[in-house]
């Protein structure tokens, strides 16, 4: 009777999914102009915002001034605070004096990170002239306020760098009671928003003075550098950001996907800088082209402005003053974090699909990888795994013994991801919905009540993970004992954690909806999902202090320090594969470095070529996962046959090979929050060739990757930056820098080179997965410069654990000159992690045969003790196809984890 009442409810929704959520409607989503936040805000006129700023006084180590607007009742001040930390970081904080009824205006918690204050420098004195203000902010800049009409700049000597309502577009709605007669409902489609705290947006203009080009406010699927959206007049929509579930998404669109990360990077031929501001509310972002507040073109030539504004919430916002691209990121990741080291099976191959169909399928799929030699660490279940879409659950017919299950992917040394959705089945009979209705943890609707939406299990409530102990009460759910059926090698998806509401506006949840502490959700929606990460990854670490893996839809700033995401529901054509090297640039540069684009595309069905293909690029994405939807038909790796699967294995391996490279690169964004795929202008930020590139990308610095984009292609463009050589991976064939080549393609990979001056760490040998590789000998890749040089890092640790943190890892530098090569420590390890890792070869690429006329040998030094290595003249995977002056030098056997050095003779 149950279960046959659940299958009228399924075929009821199935009904529904097919008829509302198949497709992109645009109708769904809100147009600026059906926004009057957004249209008001886009219809202001530069040198309008009227305010000016009071005195300015020292308060505790920062600056503050009233702003007041023209006009003023005395009532109405706005308070300007200017915060100044360590390394370049300029915090700008404008609120409301006075609110009516007390009821401040909401302020993001939980993104910033810990230590900030910490980074605070205390402020002694400004010097006042001419109406401006100026205070020190880092070495040769200076924090410039000029008070009628307000503006803030930062400075360098005389130059302008970045300023803040330098064309007059400060606006700030009041928060204030409602006056006799007026109505603050907005009504979109079938709903309506009774907007309780009424009309409360702000907005300001941003100018990036000598930026040629502005990047990064994800999400969305567009080029990295951003197009201008308005000019003398509109191009597009502004860019928008307001986390949501738009199916089947649109490759070049300025529409906000399931992330927002209000992060800004500008670059030009002379510097970088940044602005972050710090707001989950809805907010727009215009980029302007020159000529926009009809200013003489020459003027505004020598920069780029940009207008921001939100429907609520407050001005907190931040200034980087870079001057490198790696400066401006380094100082946004001081401020939100940087990436969670992930635990070193995760940068594997992962398999996904909605569905796999039960166990007999999983033990099916993880079986045929072995058959056909292909390495992978991950098995992913989707929705169906669940009793009746109850997170938590198992099907009791298809998955009946899920430890079993486990257990035998864990024999292989594999892994499994199963999904936990934010929305809870609303079934009396479900422990945890009467458990979560009985606490009153879930998200409110404007009336007080319990929020009812419909999503996958039907009628649903979501988890108020805005409330710290609602989400140490969700992180219990994740331990052993409460997630029954699960083992320590079960990592989790969370997905629709916009989140999405299939019934709701805009296919998410109404904005008048309620938190904990009357926190409307308008206020907190582009957190939500943050907040939803958080919680499940919290549980996954109680579990027993191993590095969780969850991989999350929704994206907020800051997400970087809880795990990582996934661009979403992409679709199986060649516009989509090509969009995903921007997206995840764009997401890497405002910090979220470990992302990737589903493979294969998840709608649709690909052609083997395009399937072919995407493998071939998505081996180099930081996340590598194929997943494909429900309606599509079957495409493990095996399914396209010869010759693909012979490719598609190459590409796989070739991401296994590389992985102690990767796993560095993790290291270093963890360090530092520099992304592991980077676009060429990170690496080459003086060479203006580099600036709008977003089809060819680098890993690390080592590594230029051009994928190919179109079917049938036998031809492509690659720029390679730089005045130093590159080689290409696998022939070894070398190309001088600071050029543009025609190269002939070929379908069995894709153009992929390593720089002159780099070594990169490898392991060759074929496994089933990357734990049975932990042991296995290294291959070092030295690929020499103009100067017969190169260096390299290597980092490794148990890839597990956070032992880690407590100095339990090995980092050796590797460098290259005068014809040897040493490795040394790179950053002393308090207590060695051990391992068993030897070399077993050097490839050295470019040597000059006039300096080492016959290599023929190595002299190999280690622990005091000589002794001689072999040397071919190529390795036999390039001996075939070699086109330099390859070597290599045999078996040298030396000890990862000490000192040595291997003298080319
Ligand atoms: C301030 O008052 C003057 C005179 O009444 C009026 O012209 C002006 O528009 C007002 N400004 C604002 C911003 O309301
Ligand atoms: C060659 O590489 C080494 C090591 O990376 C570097 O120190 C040196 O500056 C490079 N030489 C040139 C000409 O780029
Ligand atoms: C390195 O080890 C291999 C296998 O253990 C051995 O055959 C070889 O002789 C060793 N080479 C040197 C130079 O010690």
């Amino acid at each position: 009777m149950v279960r046959s009442f659940a299958l009228a409810a399924l075929v009821v929704f199935v009904f529904l999914a097919l008829n509302t959520v198949t497709c992109f409607k645009s109708e769904e989503f809100r147009k600026c102009q059906q926004t009057p936040f957004c249209k008001d805000s886009r219809a202001r006129k530069p040198g309008t915002s009227g305010f000016r700023a009071s005195p300015a006084e020292v308060v505790d180590g920062f600056v503050q001034a009233r702003l007041i607007p023209e006009n003023s009742t005395g009532s109405d001040n706005l308070v300007l605070k200017l915060i100044v930390y360590q390394g370049g970081v300029l915090r700008i904080k404008v609120d409301q004096e006075n609110v009516p009824g007390g009821k401040k205006r909401f302020e993001v918690p939980d993104v910033l990170v810990d230590g900030l204050e910490k980074k605070r420098l205390w402020l002694q004195r400004i010097t006042a002239k001419d109406g401006l203000s100026t205070f020190y902010l880092s070495s040769g800049h200076e924090v410039v306020l000029q008070h009628e009409p307000f503006q803030v700049y930062v400075t360098r000597g005389q130059e302008k760098l970045v300023s803040i309502n330098g064309k007059g577009l400060f606006h700030f709605e009041q928060r204030r009671e409602k006056q006799e007669g007026e109505n603050w409902e907005e009504h979109f489609r079938s709903h309506t928003d009774s907007r309780p705290y009424g009309p409360q947006s702000i907005g300001f203009d941003v100018s990036f003075h000598g930026a040629e080009h502005v990047y990064g406010i994800p999400e969305r699927a567009t080029s990295l550098a951003l197009k201008p959206t308005r000019g003398t007049e509109e191009h597009s929509e502004p860019y928008r950001l307001f986390n949501l579930d738009v199916f089947e998404y649109l490759a070049e669109s300025p529409f906000g996907l399931y992330g927002s990360i209000p992060f800004m990077l500008s670059h030009g031929s002379k510097r970088t800088s940044g602005f972050f501001w710090l707001n989950a509310a809805e907010m727009l972002v215009d980029v302007l082209s020159p000529g926009w507040d009809g200013a003489a073109a020459e003027e505004s030539k020598q920069g780029i402005d940009t207008h921001w504004f939100a429907e609520a919430g407050i001005v907190d916002a931040f200034v980087f003053v870079g001057p490198g691209p790696k400066d401006v990121v380094q100082q946004y990741t001081g401020v939100t974090g940087t990436t969670a080291m992930p635990p070193f099976f995760s940068i594997g191959y992962h398999q996904c699909r909605w569905n796999y169909k039960d166990e007999a399928d999983v033990a099916q799929v993880d079986a045929k990888f072995d058959e056909y030699d292909i390495p992978y660490d991950v098995i992913w279940l989707d929705i169906e795994h669940t009793d009746g879409k109850r997170y938590f659950t198992w099907d009791p017919i298809t998955f009946p013994t899920p430890k079993e299950m486990q257990a035998k992917l864990e024999a292989k040394g594999r892994h499994m991801v199963a999904i936990v959705d934010p929305h809870i089945k609303r079934d009396e009979g479900f422990a945890l919905h009467k458990e979560a209705t009985s606490k009153g943890y879930y998200v409110k609707n404007s009336h007080g009540s319990d929020y009812d939406g419909w999503c996958w299990p039907g009628s649903s409530s979501y988890p108020d993970l805005v409330n710290p102990e609602i989400r140490a009460w969700w992180a219990e759910k994740f331990t052993l004992k409460n997630y029954v059926g699960s083992t320590s090698i079960l990592h989790i998806w969370n997905d629709m954690n916009e989140p999405s509401v299939f019934n709701g506006p805009e296919v998410s949840m109404p904005r008048d909806n309620l938190h904990y502490n009357g926190i409307e959700h308008r206020d907190v929606h582009n957190a939500y999902g943050y907040y939803f990460h958080m919680a499940t990854t919290q549980g996954l670490r109680n579990r027993e202090g191993q590095r969780p893996f969850v991989l999350s839809r929704a994206v907020f700033a800051g997400t970087q320090k809880i795990g990582p995401i996934w661009t979403g529901d992409n679709t199986a054509d060649w516009e989509q594969l090509r969009v995903s090297v921007p997206m995840i640039l764009s997401l890497g540069i405002t910090g979220i470095a470990f992302t990737g684009a589903d493979v294969g595309g998840f709608f649709g069905n690909p052609s083997s070529e395009l399937l072919t293909r995407w493998y071939q690029l998505g081996a180099f994405y930081p996340f590598f996962r194929a997943h494909a939807h429900l309606d599509t038909k079957r495409r493990e790796p095996w399914i396209p046959g010869e010759p693909y699967t012979s490719r598609i294995r190459e590409a796989i391996h070739t991401r296994y090979t590389l992985l102690p490279y990767y796993y560095t690169l993790f290291r270093e964004a963890h360090e530092t929050g520099i992304p592991v795929m980077r676009p060429l202008w990170f690496e080459h930020p003086n060479d203006p060739e580099t600036f709008a590139m977003d089809d060819e990308f680098l890993i690390g610095d080592a590594l230029l990757v051009r994928s190919v984009y179109t079917e049938g292609s036998n031809l492509e463009t690659v720029y390679l930056p730089g005045s130093e050589p590159w080689f290409d991976i696998k022939t070894g064939q070398s190309f001088n820098g600071g050029k543009t080549y025609k190269l002939a393609v070929s379908q069995d990979s894709i153009p992929a080179f390593q720089r002159g001056g780099t070594i990169i760490p490898r392991k060759d040998r074929f496994r089933r997965s990357s734990s049975q590789m932990v042991d296995d000998p290294y291959t070092l890749v030295i690929a020499l410069n103009s100067t017969q040089e190169a260096q390299g890092e290597l980092y490794i640790d148990d890839g597990k654990s956070y032992e880690f943190e407590k100095g339990a890892f090995i980092h050796r530098r590797f460098s290259f000159s005068g014809g040897k090569l040493s490795s040394s420590s790179a950053s002393p390890a308090s207590k060695s992690y051990k391992t068993l890792s030897t070399v077993e070869r050097i490839i050295i690429l470019g040597l000059d045969a006039k300096k080492v006329p016959a290599a023929h040998r190595a002299l190999v030094e280690e622990g005091g003790q000589d002794r001689q290595a072999d040397i071919e003249a190529a390795p036999p995977v390039l001996r075939a196809k070699l086109k330099s002056n390859a070597v290599a030098v045999r078996l040298p056997n030396v000890s990862i984890d000490k000192d040595w050095s291997i003298k080319v003779l």
